[in-house]
């Protein structure tokens, strides 16, 4: 059994309580991070002369043989007996390298050891969450640009409001996501700073460059405060919040799409690609892949709720509790980007059923504002306009039309001031949407501006990633 702490203790622990409280079933994720925070820490521990030039190498290679001993495979390290990733780590560094491996634990803790691993390896997850995002963010840029013009009934309170564009309420979905990465962005920003060389508590004995340290393991710098470092799980919890977030747009878009697709909205068809049937009825096609969308939101906030709930009370500074933010760590963020991941495959099988989303648009007195507008237009107080038009809108249901459907001396006793207007045009939908063409309008000539807006962007970011200049030279070789 190894464990990093026998001395003190006379007897053996129960087997069945050491099994329980083991948490390398869930930190074995740590590797590639815990490792690369000890290929840093015998660097530090070489230059404050506790290793000599030629161990921190001997260290150091063997840290690495043994990353790439796990990489190649993976259950060379299952069935251990080790504690923790960290114990793991030490134990096999023995096995390689002897007692030389006993010094590497000089002046630190597994408090700030597990600290910086967490940090190091959540922030290593933000980026892969922040280039999903994005990719979810292209899509919808993409179906707005093929529904910029397409009218669509807007809703509050689930009734009838106004027409839209479909890609106006593509794009709703695009503003979301572009305030989920900057929070994902942020939060990166703040788990930002090295807490190795804290110790368990109180900071190191030995003369350590921290702030050499932290550039060697890619933070700004160290953290400031030991007692805070080895205990401070924000960041955890502001990535927990950020993907609850994620999934309840996910899930309002898979609200929405869910709503659209019914037989009694019909916007929306799925294709057979990401629709599930019914073992008893045979015409069924349901939406289970946006429900799951859904319904796993919940437990993506549950796991921000647990983790918060592990945290409050906490006495200062490292406790046990604190091995909890693990699981936090695998269960709110792992599922979160493959939701982000399903998302995208279920975007890519939507359409819009454009006959039925224009007809619909058309109907139900969705133009009324519109008539009070050009009510204002002619000199009548909104206040009245909108009394007015209510009055209209009434007499349409009386009739069983559409406002610009009443016979014309009905409508020229309601609304004389527009007389002179050709109503069934300035009431269409093209024109109720083409009105809307302010920032942050409905109108498709707005949205195909903003449609251009979000390509630009993206294109631009793009043209500064690092990864997607690669993968255009890997082309250009093909
Ligand atoms: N497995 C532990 C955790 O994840 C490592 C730190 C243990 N520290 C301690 N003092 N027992 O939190």
């Amino acid at each position: 059994m190894t464990r990093l702490w026998g001395g003190r203790f006379e007897g053996q622990p129960d087997a069945r309580f050491f099994e329980w409280q083991k948490s390398l079933p869930h930190d074995v994720e740590l590797l590639a991070a815990d490792v690369t925070g000890s290929v840093a820490w015998t660097k530090a521990l070489a230059g404050a002369g506790v290793l000599s030039a030629d161990e921190a190498r001997r260290l150091s290679e063997a840290l690495q043989a043994l990353f790439q001993r796990a990489q190649e495979d993976p259950g060379s390290c299952a069935g251990t007996e080790a504690e923790d990733v960290h114990s793991l780590v030490e134990g096999e560094l023995v096995k390689a390298v002897g007692d030389l491996a006993k010094r590497l634990h000089t002046g630190r803790s597994r408090n700030d050891q597990v600290a910086t691993d967490l940090k190091l390896h959540l922030r290593e997850l933000l980026v892969v969450l922040d280039e999903r995002l994005r990719d979810l963010q292209v899509l919808l840029v993409d179906l707005a640009a093929r529904t910029a013009d397409l009218p669509l009934p807007g809703y509050t309170h689930m009734q009838r409001a106004q027409p839209i564009t479909a890609g106006h309420h593509a794009l709703a979905y695009v503003e979301m996501l572009e305030r989920d990465r900057t929070r994902v962005q942020d939060c990166s920003l703040r788990a930002g700073t090295c807490p190795l060389g804290s110790g368990a508590l109180a900071g190191t004995a030995y003369r350590v460059d921290r702030e050499q340290l932290a550039r060697d393991l890619g933070f700004v710098g160290p953290t400031r405060n030991s007692l805070d470092a080895v205990s401070d799980r924000d960041h955890l919890a502001e990535a927990l919040f950020a993907c609850s977030l994620i999934s309840v747009h996910l899930s309002r878009l898979a609200e929405d799409w869910i709503f659209f697709s019914t037989h009694e909205a019909g916007f929306l068809e799925l294709s057979d690609a990401i629709a599930t049937g019914s073992s008893l009825m045979p015409q069924k096609k349901n939406p289970d892949g946006f429900e799951l969308l859904r319904g796993k939101c919940g437990r993506a906030i549950g796991e921000l709720t647990g983790l918060l709930a592990t945290l409050k009370g906490l006495p200062m500074a490292y406790d046990r509790d604190l091995q909890e933010d693990k699981q936090a760590l695998s269960l709110g963020i792992h599922p979160v980007i493959e939701q982000v991941e399903i998302a995208m495959i279920l975007v890519r099988n939507v359409r819009y059923r454009e006959d039925r989303c224009r007809a619909a648009a058309g109907k139900g007195g969705m133009n009324a504002t519109d008539l009070a507008d050009l009510l204002v237009q002619s000199g009548v107080p909104f206040r009245t306009a909108h009394e007015r038009a209510g009055a209209v809108v009434l007499a349409a249901l009386q009739h069983g039309c559409e406002i610009q459907e009443l016979s014309q001396g009905l409508l020229a006793d309601l609304v004389p001031e527009l007389a002179r207007l050709d109503l069934s045009e300035e009431l269409s939908v093209e024109s109720v949407l083409a009105r809307r063409d302010g920032i942050g309008g409905t109108a498709p000539a707005r949205v195909r501006a903003e449609v251009e807006r979000w390509q630009e962007a993206i294109v631009a970011e793009l043209a500064e990633d690092p990864a997607f200049d690669q993968d255009e030279d890997e082309d250009d070789e093909r």
